[in-house]
């Protein structure tokens, strides 16, 4: 048993395992099951997130993160909804808070299962 938990490499061979079996549920989900989290996404996030530089927060991404991933947030497979959610309730630097007035508990849990979609385990 000990050497066959070494053959396979520790914590990260387990991670890239699981995405294996993780990804193809990605392609099971039915169409439209994340139409309602890109519906929030476009009113309240595209004006700042949406992919070129003029877009605030891109442009702030882009240079938090230097290069090391892509300052698009659509891009991202590393964003679980758990964060998601957080920085919408409490903003950050130049990204204001939103408050249950503007997106209700239900959307922010069809935004952050749309931002995490790509994200393994991050639903
Ligand atoms: C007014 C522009 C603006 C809007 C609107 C906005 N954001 Fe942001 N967002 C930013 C900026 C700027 C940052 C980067 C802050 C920094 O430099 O740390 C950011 C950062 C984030 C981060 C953190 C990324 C990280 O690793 O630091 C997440 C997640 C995020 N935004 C999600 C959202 C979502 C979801 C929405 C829509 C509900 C949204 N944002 C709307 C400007 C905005």
């Amino acid at each position: 048993m000990m050497r066959m938990r070494r053959t396979l490499g520790g914590p990260a061979a387990a991670a890239a395992i699981m995405s294996l079996i993780v990804a193809p549920a990605f392609a099971q989900r039915p169409a439209g099951h994340y139409a309602a989290g890109r519906a929030v996404y476009r009113k309240w996030c595209a004006p700042c997130h949406d992919p070129g530089i003029t877009h605030p927060g891109t442009h702030a991404l882009m240079t938090k993160y230097k290069g090391v991933k892509s300052g698009v947030l659509l891009e991202w497979t590393d964003l679980p909804a758990s964060t998601v959610k957080y920085m919408v309730r409490h903003g950050i630097l130049l990204m204001p808070p939103f408050r249950k007035t503007e997106i209700t508990d239900q959307e922010l849990d069809a935004l952050a299962r749309f931002l995490s979609r790509n994200t393994p385990g991050g639903r």
